[in-house]
């Protein structure tokens, strides 16, 4: 047996699986996120610990596995938060967030030490941004001086549970990609930029590949949590990672699009490729020696819930109907390309393939005769659009695609499905049984627990495609003449 656990921005998930890849028990507990100012966010490593033994205690009391029977824990988290250690492992502050936007002068601080931003995409494959934890790390040495005399240790969020699982201070290669500071490319923290800004390379982790084992539990801890000594936890992923791993995105050729609140598009590449004008990550995979790419839609399936709560909210409050369901049904009405009404999905700003937190979200063309079916199916095709332009960047780079899969909250209406196949001309994919980043990281751990060969081999044997949307000829006639008009509206 093997535990996932997720350590996300809205609580934490642990599950337990067999070694066939089934799961005996799961368990969630949450927590808040602060937000001291505008543009601020924050979480007390603490409430990730609380609810890491929480959910890990209650589904091994709720499996009624032995405890020496589970063998290895894999860890997996939102990613590019900063937990700051004084050398006594005490944490110094809140850790900033991936979605905190403070560390705008940063991000230009580190742009001109590195030398510019193509010299930066060099060095560690990826831009400047606000969310990234190297910027992070100089905000605290330029606003909180003291405490960055005292730093002694820098740890993303799942790393921290580790250090306090394991006594460990390690990390793994994808969750450090999007720290800014790590050679992509060599899958090393790269020296040349550390040196550039002047960051001691002696506050960070070491660095492992996501299926090798990082440590074992403490006596301490493997007592509290119903386990023993013997458990390993290996090194897990970034939640976009371990998502993908659960999603079995782990062979060349197949992308995942997820339409959560943000969306994203992911896909496995066997080489370190990288967009030079920087409007994708690319970033190590939890595939030992491989890479991926991704792009990302901040409000994807947020957009749909924008458009419930602030332009008919009263469809919330009808007892019994959900308001999604609703719009669905309205939308379907409405023949593909809304009627020449166009959204453009950039409520909370945009990270792909603009970098741009001021970026606006609109509607454009509407008519009289345009109603809320038209609108509603206007934000679901502006919200495909929008990743169709990370999906042509992959493509530009000649990073093969072949099989798409669709998961995430909105991958459940089978209307938006049926829009993503056609805006991408692919079919869209779901598989068995859609797990995320828990399962993802489950799978590592096995496979660190010597249970399969590789993580492809695990993927294999528990993941499958159960159905496909197949595009719609034409449709994809109609979005192919709509994209570059919606393309056209960022500008
Ligand atoms: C990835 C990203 C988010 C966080 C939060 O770049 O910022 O997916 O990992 O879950």
């Amino acid at each position: 047996y093997t535990i996932g656990v997720d350590i996300g921005t809205s609580g934490t998930k642990s599950l337990l699986i067999d070694s066939d890849g089934n799961i005996l028990a799961e368990s969630s507990a949450t927590y808040d996120v602060l937000t001291p100012k505008p543009r601020w966010t924050e979480q007390d490593p603490e409430d990730w610990w609380n609810a890491t033994v929480k959910t890990i205690r209650a589904v091994v009391k709720k499996s009624k596995v032995k405890a020496g029977d589970v063998k290895a824990i894999g860890l997996s988290g939102q990613m590019h938060g900063s937990v700051f250690l004084d050398k006594r492992g005490k944490v110094l502050r809140p850790a900033l967030l991936w979605n905190d936007q403070r560390t705008v002068a940063e991000c230009e601080e580190i742009t001109e030490l590195a030398g510019g931003r193509d010299e930066l995409i060099r060095m560690v494959a990826n831009p400047a941004m606000t969310g990234f934890t190297a910027p992070k790390i100089l905000w605290l040495r330029n606003k909180e001086p003291k405490k960055f005399d005292r730093l002694a240790h820098v740890l993303l969020p799942k790393d921290e549970i580790r250090r306090r699982l394991t006594g460990e201070l390690a990390t793994e290669v994808s969750d450090a990609s999007g720290m800014l500071l790590l050679d992509v490319r060599n899958r090393k923290w790269s020296s040349e930029l550390l040196g550039k800004l002047q960051i001691d390379p002696e506050l960070l982790a070491t660095v492992y590949e996501s299926e090798d084992v990082t440590g074992n539990l403490r006596p301490e801890i493997a007592e509290k949590l119903g386990l023993t000594t013997d458990c390993v936890v290996v090194g897990g992923a970034g939640d976009c990672a371990a998502g993908a791993v659960g999603n079995g995105i782990v062979r060349s050729g197949i992308l995942t699009a997820s339409l959560g609140t943000s969306g994203v598009m992911f896909i496995h590449s066997d080489e370190p490729q990288y967009d030079k004008m920087g409007r994708l990550h690319t970033f190590c995979h939890a595939v030992r020696g491989k890479w991926h790419m991704m792009g990302v839609t901040l409000s994807a399936a947020g957009s749909m819930q924008w458009f419930v709560d602030n332009v008919c909210p009263e469809l919330a409050k009808r007892r019994g109907a959900d308001p999604l369901l609703t719009l669905n049904a309205e939308a379907l009405e409405v023949a593909a390309g809304a009627g020449g009404l166009l959204f453009t999905p950039y409520l909370s700003g945009e990270r792909s393939p603009h970098v741009d937190p001021n970026a606006r979200a609109s509607f454009v063309g509407l008519t009289a005769n345009h109603g809320r079916g038209h609108m509603a199916r206007a934000v679901m095709e502006g919200v495909a659009m929008s990743l169709r332009e990370s999906l042509e960047i992959f493509k530009s780079l000649d990073v093969p695609v072949r099989e798409m899969r669709v998961s995430g909250g909105g991958a459940k209406s089978p209307l938006w499905r049926q829009i993503f196949a056609d805006v991408m001309n692919q079919a869209a994919c779901t598989i068995n049984a859609e797990q995320g980043a828990a399962y993802g990281v489950a799978l590592l751990a096995a496979v660190g627990a010597g249970q399969f060969k590789d993580i492809e081999e695990a993927c294999k044997a528990t993941i499958e495609v159960v159905q496909k949307t197949a595009p719609k000829k034409p449709h994809v006639r109609t979005y192919d003449k709509l994209f570059p008009i919606y393309q056209s509206l960022y500008g």
